[in-house]
């Protein structure tokens, strides 16, 4: 594990280090900043088409209202980039539990973005099952292969979520999606966590093939699973990895004094 923060932690990194960093900031406003510079930065080296991974829950919406308002809104050039969701709630576009729907209502319609880059799973499928089949078809359409090459990553960003349970995306402690190895999404029948709505997620492997994973990881709530992870519990969020960067951006409010102080 890399600790430190901002500037200095980025400059110790050296290409081969794919170890987790951690970056801390003080409070949601920090967070959400920290988060938007990050992401405009992999943007701009994304070159003619970026692709963002977006995560549900509350951790991001700070970032979401954030990104449509200046100076992101302004600088975001929207029509070339690709909007898509690491997990998402088996209801439909419209219910309030929906991650894609946060996401539209708190950002993504307010600042034009092209229909046709907006990358929903369709939650009015059959089933989980099939919608994550659709899914993985349109993520396959969208990196024009079959399979991930690490030279070549699928996302520019991803953002990740922690769980009280140390669950990431809809990978829910104890479930065989943990280590599904071939598919790029699946369907989770049971959710491990509120709200229990069946899920569709991306796996571990279709997860990393992105330059930078960052986590976001804010609330008190959070304080023993992160203690937890940071120790090397086996959770699933610990083992998220990425064939990019891999940074944990902890909002200092909850409560890590210890490691902290070491930074
Ligand atoms: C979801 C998620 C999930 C989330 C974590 C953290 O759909 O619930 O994508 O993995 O990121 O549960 O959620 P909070 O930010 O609400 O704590």
């Amino acid at each position: 594990m890399t600790v430190g923060v901002g500037d200095r932690s980025r400059d110790e990194l050296t290409n081969s280090d794919r170890r987790r960093q951690i970056v801390f900031a003080s409070g949601i406003e920090a967070l959400a900043e920290s988060a938007a510079e990050r992401l405009l930065a992999r943007i701009a080296q994304g070159g003619n088409r970026a692709a963002i991974c977006l995560t549900g829950g509350t951790s991001p919406e700070r970032l979401y209202r954030r990104l449509a308002e200046s100076p992101y809104r302004g600088a975001i050039p929207w029509d070339r980039v690709h909007w898509f969701i690491g997990d998402e709630r088996f209801v439909p576009a419209h219910d309030t539990r929906n991650n894609m729907g946060a996401a539209r209502r708190l950002f993504l319609d307010h600042v034009g973005v092209p229909a046709g880059n907006i990358h929903p799973v369709a939650t009015d499928a059959t089933n989980p099952d099939a919608a994550a089949r659709l899914y993985e078809a349109e993520l396959k359409r969208f990196y024009g292969h079959d399979e991930l090459d690490r030279a070549k990553p699928l996302f520019d960003l991803v953002l990740m979520g922690l769980g009280r349970d140390g669950h990431t995306a809809s990978l829910f402690p104890g479930s065989p999606a943990l280590d599904e190895r071939v598919r790029w999404v699946v369907g989770v029948e049971q959710a491990g966590l509120a709200p229990f709505v069946p899920r569709v997620t991306l796996t571990f492997p279709a997860l990393a093939s992105t330059h930078e994973m960052l986590f976001l990881i804010s609330g008190e709530d959070k304080h023993e699973v992160l203690a937890r992870a940071l120790s090397g519990d086996d959770l699933p969020a610990s083992r998220a990895h990425s064939d990019g960067d891999l940074v944990w951006l902890i909002d200092r409010a909850v409560g890590l004094k210890e490691l902290d102080a070491s930074a």
